[in-house]
């Protein structure tokens, strides 16, 4: 379909949340799908470890996003399944490997054994292991570990080869591209109607999905109080290599609060490690600094000291699209024609499959499936709030 055409759903953002919509649009319909953006494939998942954690990660008053990343969690192995075989065969990295999260000191053994009790009380698959019992499972971990969780469920994805993935399965699902900017949302008679596109074409369409990450509500045409600010913030992470001789290594996802800082190292089965990340609110600035890498890797190696002997093979920084809640957008806005599909924060990654399943409903069918409810777009407007996402 070239610019100037008419879609059933145009979807503006290209990153893991856009491309996931698009490509399960596409196949419940109704009719043709059409993703802008100048690079397809990019944000803030090109960057990400691909941690799946709803448990490792949970936070206290943030039970309904818990039930929304355990849903993820769930969906993720056929997700990836369906995916692979849509895309003509593209690993998606998906494995199911458990993480162990564990403490340094004495003081970051109680805030885990805080989050223990947490789940305790939640009902979730967590165990409290000793210190010893730790080590038995992951060598490399320093003799000083004091303890910490296993969480068998929570695992881990390649948010690279994902994004590769979706981009073949969205062309093969007639989904078009077009690798330009949305340069303005168009409004008529108080209804989002389509978009002006960087090529100076105009796309119309029934209904427009804004996955445009920390950049959603900045879409000219946007009208005000539609969307509320996704603050970006930024995450500094690094990608070392493992020679064969050294592996595994890690055997599964390893987490830790070492002296207070959080830090998780993800092992990929092609010898990847990754090692995140840093947590900063600076606006727009994805700069890799001296301070991000130095910490991290002093962090990492206080934790498993082995890692110095490791190539160093990449630094980055992404930026996580965070709503004022942390929790997500989902579905119709006060905009009529307006669907959003932002502000997944810590957890575009885990969030994708699910997001792309509740999205595609509201589009196919108009309802907005209940475990969507909570993320209202809406509720961040007194006028117009429904539930609460996160007390
Ligand atoms: N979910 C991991 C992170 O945001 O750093």
């Amino acid at each position: 379909m070239a610019p100037g055409a008419h879609a059933d759903v145009l979807v503006i953002g290209g990153g893991i949340i856009g491309l996931a919509v698009a490509w399960r649009a596409a196949q419940r319909g109704p009719g043709n799908v059409v993703v802008v953006d100048p690079t397809p494939g990019g944000g803030a998942a090109r960057v990400a470890a691909g941690m799946l954690a709803p448990v490792t990660e949970l936070q206290y008053g943030e039970e309904p996003l818990l039930r929304l990343g355990m849903a993820s969690n769930e969906r993720y192995a056929a997700f990836a399944a369906e995916l692979t075989e849509a895309s003509g065969g593209l690993d998606t990295g998906y494995r199911q490997c458990g993480t162990l999260a564990v403490a340094l000191d004495s003081d970051d053994r109680e805030e885990l054994r805080e989050l223990h009790a947490f789940h305790q009380r939640l009902g979730l698959n967590s165990t409290w292991l000793t210190g010893r019992e730790a080590r038995k499972l992951e060598p490399m971990l320093a003799p000083g570990v004091r303890g910490g969780l296993h969480v068998a469920d929570d695992h881990q994805v390649d948010g690279r080869r994902l994004l590769k993935a979706l981009l073949a399965a969205c062309e093969r699902a007639n989904v078009a591209l077009h690798r330009t900017e949305a340069v303005e949302l168009l409004v008529e008679d108080g209804r989002a109607v389509g978009a002006r596109l960087g090529t100076g074409e105009t796309l119309t369409a029934e209904q427009v999905v804004l996955a445009a990450g920390p950049h959603s509500h900045l879409l000219p045409g946007l009208p005000e109080g539609v969307l509320p600010a996704i603050r970006p913030v930024k995450g500094q992470i690094l990608r070392l290599r493992i020679p064969e001789a050294y592996r595994p290594f890690l055997s599964r996802n390893v987490r830790a609060v070492v002296r207070g800082r959080h830090l998780y190292l993800v092992p990929r089965e092609d010898g990847e490690l990754v090692i995140g990340a840093t947590t900063e609110e600076q606006g727009y600035d994805t700069t890799v600094t001296a301070g991000g890498v130095y910490e991290l890797l002093r962090d990492a190696h206080e934790l498993v000291p082995g890692i110095t002997e490791l190539p160093l093979v990449e630094t980055s920084a992404g930026l996580r699209p965070g709503s004022p809640d942390n929790a997500p957008l989902l579905g119709p806005t006060g905009l009529p024609g307006l669907v959003a599909a932002t502000g997944h924060y810590r957890n575009g990654v885990l969030l994708a499959p699910v997001t792309a399943d509740l999205v595609a409903e509201y589009l196919a069918t108009g309802e907005v499936p209940e475990l969507a409810r909570p993320f209202a777009p809406t509720r961040f407007s007194p006028a117009r709030s429904t539930t609460k996402a996160v007390a």
